[in-house]
């Protein structure tokens, strides 16, 4: 068995962020994103608005809270990746992080894309090159989508110069390492996001209608709190907003100094993330109120979320709005700050992975993920047929990837391996939130039957009324297909032996007090 100090060798070696100022901020990089921006005002507008408040802090303090104690336990204790976090806790439980892994390989490609338009359209925005019809623009000129639901190879030029553009920066800041790139990076983004976001909202509430946007918004429809559907969208938010159920938080935590304060940090971070999407609600519904002022009809008209929020309405409320050009940049420039911490946060599950797997150095093992992500990326998003394959691996590994490994996670945890015990004790050690009985009972057994009733829920939709108007080959290719891939994938790279310099048993001994 390996010494302390060796140990201590081996962490500085593997990275570690300078502070704890500077891992919170990283988390809170992966938790904002376009989760945050363009999904939870739209999410909370349909649930209820107002109303959406109650299930949402039930799913928060039940669900996410807890469960992102959990995963910083995890990475904190046994100090590696997802998979070697889960191996050093019971070596039958490896293939729980390769999932995570896989989960994230499959949405670091597509949201890549995505970033690459909001790059795009933060430059558009300076001149409104999308003109009268964003919405022309955005799928006959700039995406160039195919007319049906396909497959194709035709490149759009447009397209692959800002992915190339995001992918080089990604590659570069990725082998810069855990504090100079990750943590370096958040530093500086997350503190320019939230002044820019702010000029934002300010500028959204100055526009005449705003009023009737918040309206929309927070106006509470508490028969809603009765529909089974609006707790359900409440936990799925919270899950990808917050960034849990993909490894990042395990992966984020074993690069914590020993003798950190968990607890109080995971407070931190929720509270920071439900505290900027409450301001985006703000920001988007404020301007989305104008927009039906101007167009003369009900906020309902106009509201919308994902990509047709942020690429046709958007641009229609800049056209129209005073000193639009400066809303849009701003909005744009935020979707891009936002998504690449968020990002990183996503890659660096698979390249630590990696690292800690084959004991690869950071740029060997940057360049073996980064450089098939790319490519991937490059292939499947940058053609007329992008868009479809995008909106099918993203709700289908949404769904059946993170929340079933989410799941499937605590149930191990808490009646395979009984791990709950252990990991409460080292959150206890050092935490400032007390982690009691009420952890385990979440962690346990209300959390899993809460996500577990949400997944139930979504498999009879999606096997009732197969998603969206796609042919029935790509649903099984790209959503039932790549949700099973990365499954079988995380059990098959579990076989693989670890590398005779990576301890793996025997890592309780971190307990001893250091
Ligand atoms: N938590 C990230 C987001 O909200 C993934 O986009």
């Amino acid at each position: 068995m390996s010494t302390t100090a060796d140990d201590d060798v081996r962490e500085e070696r593997r990275g570690m962020f300078s502070t704890r100022r500077v891992f919170i901020l990283a988390a809170i990089g992966s938790a904002v994103g376009l989760g945050n921006i363009w999904r939870f005002p739209y999410v909370a507008y349909e649930n209820g608005g107002g109303a959406f408040i109650l299930p949402y802090l039930v799913a928060l303090f039940t669900a996410g809270i807890p469960f992102l104690f959990l995963e910083y336990a995890l990475g904190h204790k046994f100090r590696g990746s997802a998979p070697l976090s889960f191996a050093r806790l019971s070596r039958g439980t490896e293939g729980l992080g390769w999932w995570q892994v896989g989960v994230c390989f499959m949405i670091a490609v597509y949201y890549a894309a995505v970033l690459a338009w909001a790059l795009s359209y933060t430059f558009f925005s300076f001149n409104k090159a999308w003109g009268d019809s964003p919405d022309k623009f955005l799928f006959g000129e700039y995406l160039k989508v195919a007319e049906t639901p396909g497959l194709s190879l035709d490149f759009v030029p447009g397209v692959i110069v800002p992915l190339l553009v995001v992918w080089g920066a990604l590659i570069v800041l990725m082998a810069l390492g855990v504090q100079r790139g990750v943590g370096r990076t958040s530093v500086i983004f997350i503190p320019v996001l939230v002044i820019a976001f702010t000029a934002l909202v300010i500028q959204g509430l100055t526009l005449p209608g705003a009023a009737a946007g918040l309206d929309a918004l927070f106006a509470p429809n508490w028969s809603a709190l009765a529909d089974p559907a609006v707790w359900a969208a409440a936990y799925g938010q919270i899950f990808f907003s917050l960034s849990i159920g993909f490894g990042i938080m395990i992966t984020y935590a074993s690069y914590v100094r020993r003798r950190t304060d968990m607890t109080g940090s995971a407070m931190v971070v929720g509270l920071s993330n439900s505290g900027f999407e409450i301001l985006a609600g703000i920001g988007v519904f404020a301007a989305l109120g104008f927009m039906a002022q101007a167009s003369g009809v009900a906020v309902s008209e106009v509201a919308t979320s994902g990509l047709g929020l942020a690429f046709v309405a958007f641009p229609a409320i800049v056209n129209e709005a005073p000193a639009g050009a400066l809303l849009g940049v701003l909005f744009f420039f935020s979707l891009v700050l936002a998504g690449f911490t968020s990002l990183i946060s996503v890659l660096e599950v698979v390249i630590s992975a990696v690292r800690d797997k084959f004991e690869m150095s950071r740029i060997a093992a940057t360049l073996w993920v980064t450089i098939p992500c790319a490519l991937i990326s490059l292939v499947g998003f940058s053609t007329t047929s992008g868009l479809y394959v995008l909106d099918i691996v993203d709700h289908f590994i949404n769904r059946f990837g993170i929340l079933l490994v989410a799941v499937v996670s605590m149930i191990v945890l808490a009646w395979f391996v009984r791990a709950l015990p252990g990991l409460q004790s080292h959150l206890n050690r050092d935490g400032s939130v007390p982690v009691g009985v009420w952890w385990l009972a979440l962690i346990s057994a209300i959390s899993p039957l809460a996500l577990g009733f949400v997944l139930i829920r979504e498999f009879i939709a999606v096997i009732e009324k197969p998603y969206g108007d796609y042919p029935q080959w790509m649903l099984l290719v790209f959503g039932w297909g790549a949700a099973f891939v990365v499954l079988i994938a995380g059990f098959l790279l579990a076989r693989i032996p670890w590398r005779p310099d990576t301890p793996v048993h025997g890592h309780d001994r971190e307990e001893v007090e250091r």
